[in-house]
């Protein structure tokens, strides 16, 4: 048994070079899924539960260098020296990066090379994902006429969607809806429905507000929609550390899921649900001082 996934049905292969092994275990220690065990004098793959999902954590972490992971889109050439501890990020340049990324939306008129946008794409795929490989898309939108003419579209479908969603309309459906999706429907997506159409008929784009670039993330059925938002988390710090102004926008997936033409059209696959975009530019304004957000909520137990 598999975990599925729309494109890899197997489960991961393992091999281990018997003629190397140590028999150490560091590899069935490891092994999130436990079906690595040491029998008759050899590390053997067994069949458990749903199967390896090809992390590779076992080829990773061998002493050795003795395993190989093939299969759900893995392979050992998938494997890369790790940086010196020197050169990895510590927690203050870290902390520096967190504290000065702004959400950006004003651009100046400069486009984003396409190699940055490669490199951001790249950067953000060593996200962590709930089970390996990636069932994530990303669509790559670079250049401000394109981006434009997509935010055209995602006007013309709030303005679809606010024919429908009326007051009358929204008030019959709160008992089928439920108070808080209601209420966020009347006090937020209905004003910004407003705002964007009123802003695109003043020449302006709200919606991806005139950005050069942007990047679409989708997940397949079998991926949960947290897959795309970590990997779109990723790609804004790596934005962030590129020199790149970005914004993350949840205003386009709630037009995009209703328009199937619209995402066939981006290259989307069927049945992948669009989920958050992230606009890329140069900053037109820059930010003087950074500012101190908290959680709602912060319970501890055990810190002091
Ligand atoms: C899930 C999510 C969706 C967002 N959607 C939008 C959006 O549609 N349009 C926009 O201008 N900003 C959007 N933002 C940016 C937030 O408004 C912004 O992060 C917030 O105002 C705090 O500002 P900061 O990012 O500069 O700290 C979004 C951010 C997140 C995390």
């Amino acid at each position: 048994m598999a975990v599925q996934h729309s494109l890899y049905h197997e489960t991961g292969k393992i091999s281990v070079d018997s003629q190397r092994c140590k028999l150490c275990g560091v590899c069935v220690k490891n092994c999130a899924v436990e079906v690595l065990q040491i029998k008759d004098k050899a590390v053997q793959q067994v069949d458990a539960s749903f199967g390896c999902i090809a992390c590779g954590h076992c080829m990773m972490v061998c002493p050795e260098n003795c395993i190989t992971v093939s299969g759900r889109n893995l392979s050992a050439k998938d494997l890369q020296p790790l940086p010196p501890q020197e050169e990895r990020a510590d927690a203050e340049s870290l902390k520096n990066l967190f504290v000065a990324r702004r959400s950006v939306r004003r651009f100046n008129g400069q486009t984003v090379e396409p190699e940055l946008i490669e490199q951001v794409i790249a950067m953000a795929s060593s996200a962590p994902m709930g089970i390996p490989p990636w069932d994530v898309g990303v669509v790559a939108i670079n250049g401000f006429d394109a981006v434009r003419k997509l935010a055209g579209e995602i006007v013309e479908g709030y303005r679809g969607m606010l024919k429908l969603f009326r007051p009358n309309v929204l008030k019959l459906m709160r008992p089928f809806m439920g108070q808080a999706s209601n209420d966020q429907f009347k006090d937020f997506i209905v004003p910004l429905a407003h705002k964007y159409i009123e802003a695109w008929e003043d020449g302006r784009d709200a919606v991806f507000w005139g950005a050069p670039a942007a990047l679409i993330f989708h997940h397949s059925a079998y991926a949960a929609e947290p897959d795309a938002v970590i990997a779109c988390t990723y790609a804004m710090l790596a934005a962030e550390s590129l020199g790149l102004g970005n914004c993350v926008i949840g205003g386009a997936p709630p037009v995009l899921k209703r328009n199937k033409g619209l995402c066939s059209n981006l290259g989307i696959p069927p049945g992948n649900q669009p989920s958050l975009a992230l606009v890329l530019g140069y900053s037109a304004v820059p930010f003087k001082r950074g500012i101190v957000r908290r959680f709602s909520h912060e319970q501890s137990a055990g810190l002091h």
